[in-house]
């Protein structure tokens, strides 16, 4: 249990799209409920949300109502385990990925309130650069940005960090590096992006851990159920608690510095 610790916002984003966001948050989720913590699993990829259909459920509302029917975000959750729940969101809805970015901040500032019962809130987030991911994720106090080692995936990342750097004035940026062969091939990608941070944006960036290509994710995904679930021994499921456990560390330490608040809205 992390009683005394405040409650931590965390947000998964990442530059290029598909580089395992969605399964990253699904399961540092379970990882951190299973250490014994509060957890909130929030879908923030509005309009084209996808945690639903990796949990297997298929919810009848959804963030987008916070607005939409003016309903108090907690009707809203799914309970999934004890001490676990979800906020889906809505999937193919154009006119919401279209949404106002002020909408958008309201129903981070109407979520405001509810997150104060949890230990941790993760959202998943949407790739790339576009107005919503930015503000959500400079409104958590932990950033989480997912590469792998396609060159593509690096500069999409780097320009993720620039303006949030640059725009949002972010300091901290943690690195998860997905789907490689090994520690090493992780290594070797987290290097380079963070030399690129270095060298243009005077930034150090940390890494967070390092997830091998496991085909037990695809398989996971496949039969929508939660990796941690079906295959707990499975090495991308052992990298995954140990970055749960990582953040845990890492909470411990930033705590005092975190806000009362669980999410930064200015
Ligand atoms: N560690 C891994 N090993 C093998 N395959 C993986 C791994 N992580 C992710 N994948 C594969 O990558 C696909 C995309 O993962 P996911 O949907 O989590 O990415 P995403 O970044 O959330 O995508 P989007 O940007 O579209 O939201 C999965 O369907 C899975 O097949
Ligand atoms: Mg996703």
């Amino acid at each position: 249990m992390n009683e005394g610790l405040k409650p931590l916002a965390i947000s998964i984003l990442s530059g290029k799209g598909g580089v395992g966001k969605s399964n990253i948050a699904l399961n540092l989720a379970y990882a951190l409920n299973e250490l014994g913590n509060r957890i909130l699993l929030v879908d923030g990829d509005l309009g084209l949300a996808n945690l639903d259909i990796m949990l297997g459920i298929t919810p009848n509302k959804s963030i987008e109502d916070i607005i939409k029917q003016d309903l108090d975000p907690k009707d809203l959750f799914i309970n999934l385990e004890k001490d676990f729940d979800f906020l889906p969101a809505a999937s193919g809805i154009p006119e919401v990925v279209d949404w106002d970015l002020d909408i958008k901040r309201m129903i981070m500032e109407r979520l405001n309130g509810a997150l104060k019962d949890y230990n941790y809130t993760i959202f998943d987030l949407g790739a790339g650069i576009q107005d919503s991911v930015i503000m959500f994720s400079s409104m958590t106090p932990l950033r989480c940005i997912v590469i792998t080692n396609e060159p593509t995936s690096l500069t999409d990342a780097y320009a993720v960090i620039k303006v949030l750097h640059m725009q949002k004035e972010v300091k901290h940026f943690f690195i998860i590096v997905n789907m490689v062969k090994n520690q090493k091939e992780g290594m070797v990608a987290f290097e380079r992006l963070k030399k690129v941070c270095e060298k243009f944006l005077n930034l150090k960036i940390n890494l967070l851990g390092i997830i091998e290509e496991d085909k037990e994710v695809v398989n996971s995904i496949r039969y929508q159920t939660p990796l941690l679930k079906r295959a707990p021994n499975s090495k991308a499921s052992l990298l995954i608690k140990e970055i749960g456990e990582k953040i845990i560390y890492l909470h411990k330490k930033i705590n005092p510095l975190i806000s009362d608040s669980p999410l930064l809205i200015k």
